[in-house]
Formats: C-alpha cells, structure tokens, sequence
C-alpha cells in the first residue's frame, strides 16, 4: 500500500466512491460535488499535501472541469481533481472520490464503480414528479449492473422560503419515508447567492455533509490521523 506523502497510512486501502446523481439538469449536483467534497477534506482532515478526498468530472458537457480550469483556487486544501473519467489505482491514500455525473436517465454510466449515491432534488413540482422515477431507475440499475451502490440520501437544493417549496420539501419528506429502505434526507441547502459563486467556505453544506457522512460511515480526523 501506498504511504501518504507526510508518512501516515491511508485510512482506507481503497477510497469510498460517492456520486452525486440526478434526473434532472440544473439541480445543483456539480455545486454539491464541490461543497461535499470540501466539507469532507475538512472533516477528514485532509491537506494540500496529503489529499484526502478526489473529485472526478464524469459529466462529458465537463462543466466541473473547465470551472475548475478557469478558478483553479476553488479546489481547497485537502481537495484534489483527478483528470478523467476514471477512478485512482489502490492504494492512492484518498478516502473519498467524489464523483460529478450528467443529468437524467441515460446517466447511469457515469455511476459505475460508485458504492454510495447522493440524489440532489429541486423542491419543485417538475423535481418531486421526476425523482421517483430516477429512483426507481437507480434501483434497477443497482440490481442488474451495481449490486454494491447504495443509495443513501436524497438532498433538496435551492431552497426557498416559499410556500410551493415547503409543500414539495414535504413531498420530499415522504418520498424518503416511503422508499425501501427508507432514505435520508438531507438537511436542505437554500437558495443563496454565495453559494452561486462557489464560495466554499459557505456554512450551508455544513450540516447536510456532516449528515452524511455520518450515515454512510466517513470516519473523520481522529480517525484518519491514527
Ligand atoms: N444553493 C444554491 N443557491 C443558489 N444557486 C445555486 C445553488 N446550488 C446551485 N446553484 C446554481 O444553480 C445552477 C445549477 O447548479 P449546478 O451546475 O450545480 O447543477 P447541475 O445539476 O450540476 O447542472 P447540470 O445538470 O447542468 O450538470 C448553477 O448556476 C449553480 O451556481
Ligand atoms: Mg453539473
């Protein structure tokens, strides 16, 4: 196995694979990517030199990819993109991948080699109505081709503080309670401008992250620090 470059062993031989998925475009997955993926290098206790957490754009319309052309400094310490489509070998010292997919059903490709999925939804009525059928694709796909994914929550983003979006939050709510097994539900993001320009030191994704992890296992620092 492969020793970190400040001498630690990796917690993991082999990083967990996380996507970020959806039916719909537009939905926050590549903006929920980043946040997670900075959330999870602070949690993780990753470092410039010592990269806990890979991103990986699987999104061939590579949104992620020229973004983080164009304002390399996005990317924070503990963070690192990894060119391709392809996951790092054994032993990498990473543990977490994060991986960006493109919107809607042909997209299930892209979900390859993941073990956990985190579904992204807009409370809106066009989200809520699209989301049970992506989730009953996703089963399916786990059954036939990805028997190791886990769909393990679902996350509203951009929410506002209006009444639609309430009542579409509760159908959520219930979409969640009635799966089988039951999904999370992630603390929702809201709707702001700061989190529009990727200003990942935004406390919003604070509390859906920490969730999260806690319940797809991501051990945190003390852990890794051993
Ligand atoms: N919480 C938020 N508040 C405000 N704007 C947001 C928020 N989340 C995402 N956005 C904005 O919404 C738009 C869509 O987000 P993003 O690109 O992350 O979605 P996506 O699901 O990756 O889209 P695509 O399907 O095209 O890949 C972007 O302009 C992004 O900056
Ligand atoms: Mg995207």
């Amino acid at each position: 196995m492969m020793l970190a470059l400040d001498g630690r062993r990796p917690r993991r031989p082999n990083p967990l694979i996380l996507a970020i998925a959806a039916g719909k475009g537009g939905v926050g997955k590549t903006t929920s990517a980043l946040y997670i993926a900075a959330q999870a290098a602070r949690l993780l206790g990753g470092t410039a030199a010592d990269p806990a957490v890979g991103i990986i754009d699987r999104d061939e319309s590579r949104n992620l990819t020229r973004r983080l052309g164009l304002e390399p400094d996005l990317l924070r310490p503990g963070t690192v993109f990894l060119p391709g489509v392809e996951l790092p070998p054994p032993g990498c010292g990473l543990d977490l991948v994060v991986l960006d997919t493109p919107p809607g059903h042909l997209s299930l490709d892209s979900l390859r080699q993941a073990q956990l999925v985190v579904v992204p939804v807009l409370p809106e009525t066009n989200g809520v109505i699209t989301l049970t059928e992506y989730l009953d694709n996703l089963e399916l796909h786990r059954i036939t081709v990805s028997p190791n994914m886990r769909l393990v929550a679902l996350l509203p983003t951009m929410l506002m503080r209006t009444l639609t979006h309430a009542q579409r939050l509760e159908d959520i709510r219930a979409i969640a309670a009635h799966h089988r097994p039951p999904l999370t539900l992630l603390t929702p993001v809201p709707r702001r401008t700061r989190i529009e320009g990727l200003d990942l030191d935004a406390p919003e994704y604070e509390a859906p992250a920490k969730e999260l992890f806690a319940h797809a296992g991501i051990a945190t620092a003390s852990a890794r620090a051993d």
